[in-house]
């Protein structure tokens, strides 16, 4: 099968990355309006290939649509990433037009495509991208939680000291510094709620960190980081490719669904060849209520600026 990555920057390049070492697509292709800057990474990175073993074929591409025909799933990273003190939500009036456009030339060589969304503000522009489409809601997804549920594992693994795949956790809500909801009440350590082993004041401190893990890099880094954004693209990818019903929270279009209509904003859902298949129901307690309605206003907020 096969995958096209728009946008050769950091985080669609280390998508790329990520899938040929997966192994799970017959062929990626790597889209860049820039000339040479798709081609050189896609050679760089298929030089790796003899060294980490796959057979994957990654292909770099200048504008060029027609090569992307008959992609099953395709990533959209295209867009200007944040600037050190900048937030996701500023970007959007240069990102709309760039993912707008770009939609509209996936759907025309793939009619059955299965978008994922990275590009900021996600939230915003996978909305966006469902609304310009014209594809069936199950097709767009944003990837924002799957990649925000990761860095809460991290921040949780890191105060229990232990091991990353052994904790359950996830993020809801909007991929913004205020408007994601790590749901800390119903993380777990193989089972174990993790509130067992942490303090008010710990669960209060890991909260805060995975809400600005972003921003905290971008700090660091002085642009948006691309590492975990990748890993995160590529686990969902594969769990489309391969149909594996994989469990992650996304930003999908919801109709009523915890009490919130017209909007794409993260839930849980399970990802396989559908696209998000569906949402799995998830009871929330009185306060993560609260936090999610308040992340839906501010999303819906966002989302009356594309009008
Ligand atoms: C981040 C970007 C991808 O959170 O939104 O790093």
């Amino acid at each position: 099968m096969k995958v096209t990555i728009v946008g050769a920057g950091a985080v669609g390049a280390s998508a790329a990355d990520n899938i040929v070492r997966r192994n799970c697509a017959e062929e990626v292709i790597l889209l860049d309006i820039k000339e040479g800057v798709a081609e050189g990474k896609s050679q760089d990175i298929m030089q790796t290939a003899a060294l980490l073993g796959f057979d994957t074929k990654l292909k770099g591409v200048t504008n060029d649509y027609l090569s992307t025909a008959g992609s099953t799933v395709a990533v959209i990273t295209s867009g200007i990433p944040r600037k050190p003190g900048m937030t996701r939500e500023e970007l959007i009036g240069t990102n709309a037009g760039i993912v707008k456009t770009v939609v509209e030339n996936l759907v025309k060589h793939s009619p059955d495509i299965t978008i994922i969304v990275v590009s900021n503000p996600m939230d915003t522009m996978t909305y966006l991208a469902l609304k310009s489409s014209g594809l069936p809601k199950n097709r767009i997804i944003g990837m924002g939680g799957a990649l925000d549920s990761a860095r809460f594992k991290y921040q949780l693994a890191t105060k229990l000291n232990a091991s990353p795949s052994d904790l359950n956790a996830i993020v809801i809500g909007g991929h913004g510094d205020k408007t994601m909801i790590p749901l800390i009440k119903k993380a777990t350590w193989n089972s174990i709620p993790v509130t067992n082993f942490l303090t008010p004041e710990e669960q209060a401190e890991i909260i805060q960190k995975t809400m600005v893990g972003g921003a905290t890099l971008t700090t660091l880094i002085g642009t948006s980081a691309w590492f975990a954004p990748g890993a995160a693209v590529a686990a969902m990818v594969e769990s489309i490719l391969l149909n594996q019903n994989r469990l992650f929270t996304a930003s999908v279009y919801l109709e009523g669904e915890l009490g919130e209509e017209d909007i794409n904003i993260g839930v849980p859902v399970i990802i396989n060849k559908n696209g998000w298949d569906r949402i799995v129901p998830i009871a929330l307690d009185e306060e993560e209520k609260q936090l999610f309605k308040a992340s839906a206003e501010a999303v819906r907020t966002m989302n009356n600026v594309l009008g």
